[in-house]
């Protein structure tokens, strides 16, 4: 049974609360899935009263929503909706909430502290909430609710827990990766584990090398003070790649209980290979864009974008080679990247697969045999994807790229946000979604020596034009000369392969 709470939202009136979680949560009221005694109060600053939060929480819903936006819903859902005016940097704000919560007060004893506020806010709420005796479980459980970068690196991530320790337990942590929420990341464990085909080649004796890429259109829009600090590694790769990878590495879990499937994560992230400062450079590349143009549209540089200090070497680019040294997947490498201002907007994991051991066809028409890609599409495209080779019909032995498709939506099924699957089940507290401590340790432990280098790199970062796949130097992350970055899914490996050549040779924009 899903239990009767309250959702408090520190940061309601923020840019998460309009665009993911007050429109999440109103699907979800709509599809009626959110328990029935379930109150939304908002935390601010704003001197506020409940009819102007209301008026506020109908445009961000018009805007966001859309059709599915209809006054008799609405109505209904504005009845959970409660504004409570605080700073969060105000003691007594903390004492006035808890009062919320005491007799004769019709609110449920389940909470849910959201904490949509910049992270270097989380120590100083939850010493609050803390102190306030609001964390505390005695009428009712209490939930926290985080988002990423849990931390800047390996050390202020430790100490955030600590000070998370002083009041609450792993059980009561919630960690949101939004990456994890969406349909098609958990897909990858279902066409992992639910088909028998796929294991017997998943490991380092088929695959050649694995890439997982999240590429933007999109700048910085008005986040700069938050992503001078952050850059593309925190932002993207230690937290939505990494999670990927350890998907797509994991060995299969007992169940599918939350402890099982981190622990098997966790493993993962162990057996990744440390690397070492002075091999940096050999694993790791990272970039800045600079003036270019999107759809056509000029665009400004990083170092123009508003807020920007002039001479910053923060990378909106970044890309790193990983080993995983276990038993599966020694020797192959794992092609990060992730970029803003880039050519396309998508997010995709691109197996390759080795060479058959022998060209048969030698002595044909065939001058080198493809080999076969797996391609899963997260977004925009959603797609799973093998390319296999198949005979051109016709006397001659000539061969083309054929996709087996196994795409994962049909076109009737309507698309969820990430974040409505992740609210319901904060309310239900399962935690698969979720971080656990210790990954977010491991992760950072991997990206920590590239965080130092690059912090001691002060005076020089390569750039890349608006607009295009990023600085060209990446290529020297590649091992062999066959190697590349697959940036597009649906086109036959042929065009894909003379892409990536001309990628490669190409000097940016
Ligand atoms: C966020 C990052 O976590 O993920 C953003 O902070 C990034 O910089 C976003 O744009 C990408 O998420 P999505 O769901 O749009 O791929």
């Amino acid at each position: 049974m899903i239990e009767s709470c309250t959702l408090v939202i520190f940061g309601a009136t923020g840019n998460l609360s309009r665009r993911k979680l007050i429109p999440s949560l109103y699907r979800l009221d709509v599809a009626g899935r959110l328990p029935e005694r379930m109150f939304i109060m908002a935390f601010a600053r704003r001197p506020w009263d409940q009819a102007k939060w209301m008026d506020e929480v109908r445009t961000m819903l018009t805007d966001a929503v859309g059709d599915e936006f209809s006054d008799e819903a609405f109505g209904r859902f504005s009845g959970r909706l409660r504004y409570f005016e605080g700073d969060i940097g105000d003691v007594a704000a903390f004492q006035r909430l808890h009062a919320q919560f005491g007799d004769g007060v019709d609110l449920p004893t389940n909470i849910i502290f959201y904490l949509s506020i910049p992270p270097s806010e989380f120590g100083t709420v939850i010493d609050s909430l803390g102190n306030a005796a609001l964390l505390a479980e005695q009428h009712g459980w209490r939930r926290v609710v985080i988002e990423k970068p849990f931390g800047y690196d390996l050390l202020s991530a430790q100490s955030l827990q600590r000070s998370f320790n002083k009041y609450l337990v792993e059980r009561q942590i919630f960690r949101i990766d939004h990456y994890l929420g969406k349909g098609t990341v958990q897909n990858i464990l279902v066409f992992r584990f639910a088909n028998l085909l796929l294991e017997p080649v998943w490991n380092r004796e088929h695959i050649d090398y694995v890439q997982i890429t999240h590429s933007e259109t999109l700048g910085i829009e008005d986040r700069a003070e938050y992503y001078e600090g952050a850059g593309a590694l925190r932002d993207m790769l230690q937290s939505h790649l990494m999670q990927l990878l350890t998907l797509v590495a994991m060995e299969p879990p007992p169940n599918m209980q939350s402890e099982s499937l981190r622990d098997e994560k966790v493993k993962v992230l162990k057996s990744i290979r440390s690397i070492p400062q002075n091999a940096v450079h050999a694993h790791a590349f990272r970039g800045q864009y600079t003036r270019g143009a999107i759809d056509g549209k000029p665009v400004k540089g990083y170092l123009e974008e508003e807020s920007i200090t002039p001479n910053s070497t923060t990378e909106t680019y970044a890309a790193i080679k990983l080993y995983i040294d276990n038993w599966r997947w020694r020797g192959v490498p794992f092609y990060l990247r992730t970029g803003k201002r880039m050519a396309e907007s998508s997010s995709a994991i691109c197996i390759r697969f080795k060479e058959p051991p022998h060209q048969l066809f030698r002595d044909t028409h065939l001058e080198r045999m493809r080999p076969n890609w797996l391609l899963l599409g997260i977004q925009p495209q959603e797609c799973l994807r093998m390319e296999l080779q198949a005979k051109v019909p016709g006397a001659e032995m000539r061969t083309r790229t054929v996709g087996l498709d196994a795409s994962y939506r049909a076109k009737h099924e309507k698309h969820a946000d990430a974040y409505e699957d992740l609210l319901i089940d904060v309310v239900r507290g399962d935690h698969s979604l979720f971080l656990r401590y210790d990954e977010v340790e491991w992760a950072w432990r991997v990206v920590d020596p590239i965080i130092k280098v690059w912090s001691m790199e002060r005076d020089f970062i390569n750039t890349y034009a608006a607009g295009s796949w990023g600085p060209r130097g990446t290529y020297r992350l590649f091992d062999r000369e066959d190697q590349f970055w697959r940036h597009a899914l649906n086109v036959e490996a042929g065009d894909v392969e003379e892409g990536a050549r001309q990628n490669r040779n190409t000097p940016p924009l």
